[in-house]
């Protein structure tokens, strides 16, 4: 997915909009551009690469205009070359956008404007939207100048398959943005004699906390003292002003060295906004405002279906674990990408769940889509305020975790375990989850701030053994039932940010051949539980030991391994069982963070990777 930003006002807009897409880089970064209008034309820079190289090329550059799009781009249709990078401009010159979304009738109608003398220099997608609203523009009447811009997207954008998140300027329009969204988030942001759009409030936040989240279908037509909100089929939109709560310098890097490990130590803040407020006078359970389900509702559900995608996947395999421990309800988890073309019979009584930091990742939103369609009730948990997702779930829970800028997910993810735990408790206490022990749960539950701070003390043990296991191209992690999803978001940590082969595995699942794979240069990382399955996961260990894998050991604090066994060991603070999958990933979170580090790679932005897959 791409970033975008558009300024309307008094001040110059390149510097504004040069700021803003800084702070949507993580959306993707493989090439930008702008245009401003000024001098009765265009000013139109473009670069590949990151947008200090756009910053550094508009230096050069006399950028009066006060009306002006801007773009960062994830490739999807055309490679990383300059003539693809944004804006386009159609070929009568009367027409320049930016697009984050994908045409999916985009080849039809490129034959369409071939013939009618359209001509392309880019293999891209939007290219074709700019000459198709050239086309419409030049068919409109130029009676009622205005309404004639407007007008012209609007008819285009009846023509288009796809999704799209778009700004559109014109030469003839000076002090005139034209957006509107279908698929790809986009915000307005309503300032003082300026406005602005934008794919996510982090490139507003600096200008206004007002904002108005555009809905799929919705057009808006921006000058710098207001804007008109209207839908394809031409009816008013009375815009709602949200006001955005959290500030500009949560969405900074500060004096971090980057925004993952910034997000890493900010897990204890993050998890103590997930539980505000939320727990029950009694102390013995949770409580969710925006479930808008009552607890008859949920004394009907006989079935939850969980899907997510990535990080948020194992999120939702961890919360089938928790509740089916203490609700004894049955979970499905499914992956969101896969849910929305399986058709899966399912039971009258379930209840769906989707998991998404972003709230716009396009196959969660789909997977939402399906369910709704069949006519089941969907909940969200969800980072970002406003978000498609959760916007059109019938209810939620809100993670409150802050801005979350780093492409790898942290504390995101340890947020939405700890959202799942609380559920987990609240469903578990309608069914026959006893007074006493539900108010050990929340005991156990707000004590999970604390001991992630204590497991974040370990940092600079794990930094040192990071370092030395840097130059393994290949690693297992394996844990158990609850402690599975964290090896599976282990192994996805270190693949994303380091680009070393990982695999996480069920750890008795290594006999059945990945054990194979087993090597002095192939290092496991174990998840040792409590319980039972400890001189099982021993077990295990002693297996790889033999085989001369080299083993790096999570242990809860109390749990004794025979000597020699690991050859690293890293103690995790003991605690309630159901917030051991959180306080187990912040060790490999660590773990991944500066072994990418130690390998020269660029944590934020990792290559072929963006922040959220708004992109089929
Ligand atoms: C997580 O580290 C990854 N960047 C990715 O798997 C991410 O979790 C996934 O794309 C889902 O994103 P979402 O939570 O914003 O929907």
């Amino acid at each position: 997915m791409c970033g975008i930003v558009g300024y309307v006002g008094r001040q110059k807009a390149a510097s504004i909009m040069l700021e803003g897409l800084k702070r949507l880089e993580y959306r993707g970064y493989d090439s930008a551009g702008l245009a401003v209008l000024q001098d009765g034309d265009v000013a139109l820079l473009r670069t590949t690469g990151r947008v200090a190289g756009l910053a550094k090329l508009a230096s050069g550059k006399k950028l009066t205009g006060t009306t002006g799009i801007s773009h960062t781009r994830w490739a999807t249709h055309g490679g990383v070359t300059e003539a693809n990078a944004h804006p386009h401009r159609s070929s009568d010159g009367r027409i320049l956008l930016v697009h984050n979304g994908v045409i999916e009738n985009y080849a039809a109608i490129k034959k369409f404007l071939l013939t009618k003398g359209y001509t392309f220099t880019s293999e891209t997608d939007t290219e074709v939207l700019a000459n198709l609203i050239a086309y419409h523009y030049a068919k409109e009447p130029a009676s009622a100048e205005t309404s004639r811009f407007l007008e012209a997207v609007r008819k285009t954008l009846l023509h288009v398959e796809g999704t799209y998140g778009i700004a559109v300027l014109s030469p003839a329009h000076p002090d005139e943005l034209v957006a509107a969204r279908k698929g790809s988030p986009l915000i307005l942001g309503v300032g003082d004699q300026e406005n602005l759009i934008a794919s996510d409030v982090s490139a507003l936040i600096s200008r206004t906390q007002n904002v108005v989240y555009l809905k799929d279908g919705e057009l808006v037509h921006l000058t710098p003292s207001g804007f008109t909100l209207s839908t394809l089929d031409l009816a008013d939109v009375h815009p709602v002003i949200d006001t955005v709560t959290w500030s500009v310098d949560e969405a900074e890097l500060g004096d971090h060295a980057h925004f993952m490990l910034k997000e890493i130590f900010e897990q204890p803040v993050a998890l103590e906004n997930a539980m505000r407020g939320r727990f029950a006078a009694d102390g013995s359970t949770a409580n969710f405002g925006g479930l808008n389900l009552s607890p008859a509702d949920f004394r009907q559900i006989d079935r939850f279906v969980f899907t997510s995608c990535g990080t948020g996947w194992h999120a939702c395999l961890v919360a089938e674990h928790l509740i089916e421990r203490y609700a004894r309800i049955p979970v499905e988890v499914d992956y969101a990408s896969e849910f929305r073309y399986r058709n899966a019979p399912l039971d009258r009584d379930a209840l769906f769940f989707v998991i998404s930091q972003s709230g716009e990742t396009i196959d969660t939103l789909a997977a939402l889509r399906e369910a709704k369609r069949k006519g089941y009730k969907c909940m969200a948990i969800c980072n970002v305020v406003g978000s498609t997702i959760a916007r059109e779930a019938d209810g939620g829970i809100y993670q409150h975790a802050g801005p979350e800028i780093g492409v790898a997910s942290t504390k995101a993810f340890t947020s939405q375990l700890l959202i799942a735990a609380m559920f987990a408790l609240y469903v578990a206490r309608m069914r026959d989850l006893s007074f006493a022990d539900g108010v050990q749960y929340v005991a156990g539950l707000k004590a999970v701030p604390g001991l992630a701070r204590r497991a974040l003390a370990q940092a600079p043990r794990i930094q040192e053994i990071a370092t030395r296991y840097a130059k393994y191209n290949d690693f297992l992690f394996l844990g158990r039932l609850d402690l599975f999803p964290i090896a599976l978001e282990g192994a996805l940590k270190l693949k994303e940010i380091s680009y070393i082969h990982a695999e996480g595995y069920p750890a008795a699942e290594m006999k059945h051949g990945p054990i194979a794979l087993i090597s002095d240069q192939c290092p496991s990382v174990f998840f040792v539980p409590k319980g039972e399955l400890f001189n099982k996961v021993v077990s295990s260990m002693q297996e790889i030991k033999a085989r001369k894998g080299p083993i790096i050991a999570i242990v809860p604090e109390g749990l004794e391994l025979p000597d020699g066994l690991a050859d690293e060991i890293i103690p995790i603070p003991d605690c309630h069982e159901a917030a051991l999958p959180i306080l187990a990933t912040i060790p490999v979170q660590l773990l991944s963070y500066y072994i990418a580090v130690a390998r020269g790679c660029d944590v934020d932005k990792p290559r072929n990777l963006a922040k959220s897959v708004t992109v089929e």
